[in-house]
């Protein structure tokens, strides 16, 4: 189907990225760690396409961090090379990780137990190639990884580097803590803490005699507000700032303005009797994500503060005013609405294709892979 020049005339609801603001969020990040001498690895996660990879990494297309191996795939076929697979090592796809690990000139992946580097030393690779890995650590920042302080870390750090087949790259946090803040200060305090224990980790390393070793953390809220000590660091491997969403604003981590995605909607049913206006964004547009966190109910309805996003189906959202009596006349039907998603991997991983406009003209069209 032809794609129309104009942002008013697609078929919603459809997913719609400002293309400036986009270059903007991206090129902001690269200055800001490239002036600290720290390599920016942008995560892939918020929108798994080529396009926002090429962005992301300034056109090199080299080091990045993915989440799934589909995404690892996608990118290797497209010319990316130096992938990071920040997961926990699934042993059900070892072979596929192995494919990539032979075909690319650096293929990475994440160990976080004895299990998994035991796991790798079974499946040696060929040609006289190692397994490159990454030490996943918890530095107090929830979900995965072995806890900084436990003596295991160490223990299966030293156990890498003795290993003959597998090799010690680097060492990475995630500070997933850092979405719970409130304000750069809070955002700070979570940086420093999460540096500071991946720093005194790496001491260790030293003390223990493993040299050579990369240091990476990261998030969108930490690497929009780092820390001085952050310098110290290798890489950092923050992703959603390339969109950034409504999520980032209540954090702290960014202006409403700077946020690059929309959700645009239609109204399609008037009803007066429920003081209520029907669109067509159901949760397959939009996803469940940040369900009662908003005073406006899913999303924030760009230009319209007094309305909310009350409720939604699988294909239907019902929008009512946040208080009195709605105005019919100015929501006729086959109006649009655009709405600011709370999370923007969320809602981006429900659509097929996004729209790319500059100026409300469609420049082009993304399409992101899918699956694991
Ligand atoms: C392991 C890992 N690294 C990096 C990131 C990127 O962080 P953010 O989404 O805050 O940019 C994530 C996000 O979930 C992650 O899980």
């Amino acid at each position: 189907m032809a794609v129309p020049q104009r942002v008013q005339d697609l078929l919603t609801p459809a997913l719609v990225l400002d293309l400036p603001q986009l270059r903007s969020n991206a090129r902001l990040m690269a200055d800001r760690f490239s002036q600290q001498g720290v390599q920016l690895r942008p995560h892939m996660k918020t929108h798994k396409t080529v396009e926002g990879g090429e962005i992301m990494t300034a056109g090199t297309r080299r080091c990045i961090v993915v989440s799934t191996l589909a995404e690892a795939f996608f990118y290797a076929e497209n010319g990316f090379d130096d992938i990071l697979y920040a997961y926990p090592l699934p042993f059900d796809k070892l072979d596929r990780c192995a494919e990539l690990a032979q075909r690319l000139e650096l293929f990475q992946v994440l160990v976080d137990s004895e299990a998994a580097l035991a796991e790798l030393k079974k499946h040696p690779l060929q040609g006289g190639r190692v397994w490159h890995t990454w030490l996943k650590l918890n530095c107090e920042n929830g979900r995965a990884g072995i806890p900084h302080s436990d003596p295991a870390a160490l223990q299966l750090a030293k156990a890498i580097s003795q290993s003959e087949s597998v090799e010690l790259t680097g060492v990475y946090a995630h500070c997933g803590n850092s979405y719970h803040c409130s304000g750069g200060e809070e955002i700070k305090a979570v940086a420093q803490a999460t540096t500071t224990a991946t720093l005194q980790f790496m001491e260790k390393l030293k003390a223990a005699g493993i040299h050579g070793v990369k240091s990476s953390i990261g998030s969108t809220p930490s690497c929009s507000h780092p820390v001085p000590d952050m310098a110290l660091l290798s890489e950092v491997h923050p992703g959603n700032y390339v969109f950034y969403d409504i999520q980032q604003t209540l954090i702290g981590s960014c202006k409403i303005e700077e946020v690059a995605v929309r959700v645009l909607t239609r109204v399609i049913g008037h009803y007066p009797a429920t003081n209520q206006l029907l669109v067509d964004c159901g949760w397959t547009a939009l996803s469940l994500d940040g369900m009662g966190r908003l005073p406006t109910g899913y999303a924030v309805i760009e230009g319209h503060p007094e309305l909310k996003l009350l409720s939604m189906t699988q294909e239907h959202g019902k929008v009512e005013p946040v208080s009195g009596k709605l105005d019919y006349e100015k929501f006729p039907l086959g109006s649009l609405l655009s709405l600011i998603p709370y999370h923007a991997c969320a809602t981006a991983a429900m659509h097929p294709v996004y729209f790319v406009q500059s100026e409300g003209r469609i420049v082009d069209t993304w399409t992101p892979t899918r699956g694991w």
